[in-house]
């Protein structure tokens, strides 16, 4: 295949023409996956891409997951997740897909089918970036913890899932925040308040602007991302209809460093320490959940 790559922003993106999306290789899967360690987010404009051809393109990567709690196309494969804004399909707050699952899903395809003429554009930020900008000392302390994630927004705050809130890339040997303002709830070693603290300070630092890019979209367009390094948002400044549908290639489970101390235990009672115990709670059912 004869590319042409055209980088979006300093921190991540690209956009990608000469390649049939209908129609890849292994050779041109190989070629697809060195682009995202290089650009995280890939971009294909004027792709010509029926469901069958998105299922089989994802499948080109590995094998591909069922979303437990996102709605299929009607009459399409359980693989394919469609969001329809008029249905309340906008996913407008920064997240990394399914980090409520204890594997989440290692890299996803979109396909946008409709959208306005003007906004609805989405955001991803570069992970690797977030954790490489904090301090020496911040990096150090986080290296040592673990956070629990759930689907409380999809209405299942009982799927659960622990990961290190810095994970290393098993490509690049990179080390990525892995925390996002959607699904992650607590850093486990850390009290309440603490986590509160520093969770929200990570939100908001991880998915700042030089961490960014902004992609507007146009029908077609198919954009692949490794989930692993990246969080991403649509921003919710539109009219009208706009769907997506999207597939998603199964996870690998995080690693990065074991956690360097237990998980909080509360020392003291009242309604502040209640969220302590209800941690130890929470961990017994992630550890259950991930047997
Ligand atoms: C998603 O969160 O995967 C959907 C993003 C979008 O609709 O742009």
């Amino acid at each position: 295949m004869s590319l042409t790559v055209r980088p979006l922003s300093r921190a991540l993106g690209a956009e990608v023409t000469g390649i049939d999306l209908a129609t890849v290789t292994d050779a041109d899967a190989a070629g697809i996956r060195e682009l995202l360690l290089e650009h995280l987010v890939c971009f294909f404009p004027g792709q010509q891409l029926d469901r069958d051809a998105h299922v089989a393109l994802g499948r080109a990567f590995s094998e591909l997951e069922v979303n437990p709690n996102l709605p299929s196309p009607e009459g399409g494969p359980r693989e394919m997740v469609e969001l329809r804004a008029s249905q309340g399909g906008i996913a407008d707050e920064w997240h990394t897909d399914v980090t409520f699952l204890p594997s989440p899903s290692v890299m996803s395809i979109m396909h946008m089918v409709q959208c306005p003429d003007l906004g609805g554009d989405t955001m991803w930020s570069n992970q690797y970036h977030a954790y490489e900008e904090l301090s020496p000392a911040l990096q150090e302390l986080l290296l040592g913890c673990t956070a629990l994630h759930d689907a409380e927004p999809h209405g299942k705050p009982d799927m659960k899932a622990h990961h290190p809130v810095v994970r290393v890339h098993p490509e690049t040997g990179r080390r990525s925040l892995f925390v996002n303002t959607q699904f992650t709830r607590r850093i486990v070693e850390l009290s309440h308040a603490e986590s509160e603290a520093l969770l929200g300070f990570l939100k908001g630092w991880s998915t700042q602007d030089r961490f960014c890019v902004r992609y507007a979209w146009t029908p077609g367009t198919v954009a692949i991302w490794d989930n692993r390094v990246t969080q991403h948002h649509v921003v919710n400044d539109f009219e009208g209809e706009r769907i997506i549908q999207r597939v998603t290639v199964l996870g690998d489970l995080p690693t990065g460093e074991p956690a360097r101390w237990e998980p909080y235990a509360p020392t003291r009672r009242g309604s502040v320490a209640r969220h302590d115990t209800l941690l130890a709670r929470d961990l017994r059912l992630a550890a259950a959940a991930a047997d």
